[in-house]
């Protein structure tokens, strides 16, 4: 529409163009929009300039149950509106896939579904927290229990737009945690699992990004080219799929897009990492990933980013006690190596759980800094959930 009017009022100064066809109001949108839904999509640049996030139903359910049972009815107010917020769906099990399809069919046809391929063999090799379902090495089930039935339902769905975000955290563990036995044991099977789930949903309604971590992460000096080189590596391993559009950053994170000086800039580490903030980083990594041969445009989670100073070390993920839910989902970055400010980790949901006697118990979420107490990682946190809310930047 701005697009339109621009062109129109160009023309009709400058009397350079030819006539435009005549301009019909209001129903032409919904006609146009009727129109993409009946025919194919495909995903070329950057998806989210021209569409907005389906807020799927997974989440909405989950965020208007914690609302309803709010007794302070302004909290509640606030924290029914975040139902609207378009979040990706996490497919973090087999059984997972049963919610996919419902959460494709309804998708306005001026808007992208976006979910979270998240269930390699030996998930989480760094951590407990997340520890997944599948046994290190058993890529096979993986491939056909897993990727192969996702294919299956995306496929019924070809003129609906998808972003998915592949495998967090996979391929920046092998980079920099190759020395524990664990990551060791999954190296072969993410490499082979990624490269597979890249291959095989390299479908033109799909765009991917591959996780690439964070600034306080893969941003430091020396593990900037490794970085960049196992990613390309795998993204080659693939057959360079188009769809691949770059990275996802951030994800689950905690860093600021643009604070400057960065949020660990004083620690006395920071003169080996450049990338204090995402902004620095996603622009420093992008120019590697560039020319180790991959795309480079990234997606940047700022679901729960919205107060700093809260982490004692920058490395500190779990439910970081005192976040607030961040900048909305948008195209407009100011940076012309971001596609989009996207909410990927669903805020309320736990990062992992605070109980030392559960088997996924990770010392992280026992830290100072860590909110307790916090159920299993992906279980909802309701006093967590309203503190994300109250604390949220923008106010919601
Ligand atoms: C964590 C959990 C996973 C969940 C996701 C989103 O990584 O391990 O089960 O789906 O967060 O909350």
């Amino acid at each position: 529409m701005k697009g339109l009017y621009s062109a129109l009022v160009a023309s009709a100064i400058t009397g350079a163009l030819a006539a435009p066809s005549p301009v019909e109001q209001g129903p032409i949108t919904a006609r146009a929009a009727n129109a993409a839904c009946a025919t194919p999509v495909t995903l070329s640049g950057n998806p989210f300039a021209s569409r907005s996030i389906y807020a799927n139903k997974e989440y909405s359910k989950e965020v208007v149950a914690a609302a309803a049972s709010m007794t302070d009815s302004s909290l509640a107010a606030a924290a029914s509106k975040v139902a609207n917020v378009g979040t990706f769906l996490w497919i973090d099990t087999r059984a997972r896939i049963a919610v996919v399809e419902d959460n494709l069919k309804d998708v306005p046809c001026d808007q992208i579904a976006a979910q979270v391929i998240y269930d390699l063999p030996g998930r989480d090799c760094a951590a407990k927290a997340s520890n997944g379902e599948l046994a290190a090495g058993d890529v096979a089930t993986y491939k056909t229990g897993y990727i192969d039935p996702i294919v299956a339902i995306y496929k019924k769905y070809p003129n609906t737009a998808i972003a998915l975000i592949i495998e967090p955290d996979s391929l920046p563990n092998l980079v920099t945690n190759s020395k524990l036995q664990t990551c060791q044991d999954s190296a072969s099977g993410y490499r082979e699992g990624v490269a597979y789930a890249l291959k095989q949903l390299n479908l033109p309604n799909i765009i991917m990004y591959i996780d690439a971590g964070h600034g306080g992460w893969l941003g430091w000096n020396d593990n900037l080219k490794p970085g960049a080189k196992e990613l390309a590596t795998v993204y080659k391993n693939a057959g360079s799929p188009k769809q691949v559009r770059g990275i996802s950053t951030n994800v689950a994170g905690w860093n600021a897009w643009d604070l400057s000086p960065g949020e660990f800039s004083k620690a006395t580490d920071a003169q080996w990492n450049k990338c204090q903030n995402e902004k620095i980083y996603v622009e420093t990594f992008g120019p590697e990933l560039k020319s180790a041969g991959m795309p480079s445009m990234a997606i940047i989670d700022t679901g729960r980013n919205a107060v700093t100073g809260l982490r004692k070390e920058w490395g500190d993920w779990c439910n970081v006690n005192g976040a607030g839910f961040g900048v909305r989902p948008t195209s407009t970055t100011g940076s012309s190596y971001a596609d989009a400010f996207v909410w990927v980790k669903p805020g309320g949901e736990s990062d992992g759980t605070s109980d030392t006697s559960a088997t996924r118990y990770d010392s992280y979420c026992g830290k100072d800094d860590a909110f307790k107490p916090a159920p299993e990682a992906g279980t909802w946190n309701q006093a967590y959930f309203e503190a994300l809310v109250k604390n949220a930047k923008p106010a919601f």
